[in-house]
């Protein structure tokens, strides 16, 4: 399988982490690309119409997106029913948990972007708050639930929204109002998948 990767991508990580949970990862060949808002990669686009990353191009040559539809895919490769529950409350909670960590992910992006990529001139303050009350409620509601539990695919969504705010935002300071996620946070720092991902 290949995957167009790039060393910072949050969702990159996802699929990063999923493939090492599932013991899958040597299965995987990554392809580096680097993506600018306004000028989507023409490779990547060959494959996922919407220019995004990560995109996973499987063995017999379907390319699959976005990381949600890729680790699903990894986890059924490995036998299923791993990362992503099979039926009941904990599918739905770990679905949830992927929407909610992913839906702060997104926004965390796109004020990156608004800082790092869009000139100043174009710059619409009152957007980027709007963005960071996403990200700030969406953090309080999971300071709010027990993490504790498997390892599954909301998990690992939660543990890559927080490791991109900690890479690109340490100035945020999340931790110090949200003292029980912190402390989830840290429990995993020696996991294997985690430890081996973590960007730099
Ligand atoms: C970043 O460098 O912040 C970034 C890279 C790829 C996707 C999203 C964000």
């Amino acid at each position: 399988m290949k995957l167009y990767a790039s060393s910072a991508s949050p969702f990159v990580r996802k699929v990063r982490i999923s493939a090492l949970e599932l013991g899958l990862a040597e299965r995987i060949e990554e392809l580096a690309v680097s993506l600018s808002p306004v000028n989507p990669h023409a490779g990547v686009r060959e494959h996922n119409p919407l220019g995004k990353i990560p995109a996973l191009i499987t063995d017999t040559g379907e390319a699959l997106y976005d990381s949600a539809v890729i680790c699903e895919y990894l986890d059924a490769l490995a036998g299923g029913e791993r990362l992503y529950p099979a039926k009941g409350p904990a599918r739905w909670r770990a679905l949830r948990r992927q929407a909610l960590a992913d839906g702060i992910t997104d926004a965390a992006v796109l004020v990156r972007y608004e800082q790092a990529a869009r000139p100043a001139a174009l710059r619409w303050p009152e957007w980027i708050d709007g963005q960071w009350l996403k990200v700030r409620s969406a953090l309080d509601a999971l300071e709010g639930e027990s993490l504790e539990g498997p390892f599954d695919i909301g998990a690992i969504s939660v543990a890559c929204a927080l490791g991109y705010i900690d890479l690109r935002f340490g100035e945020e300071r999340w931790r110090e109002r949200r003292p029980r996620l912190a402390a989830w946070l840290a429990g995993l720092s020696d996991r294997p998948s985690v430890a081996a991902t973590r960007p730099s």
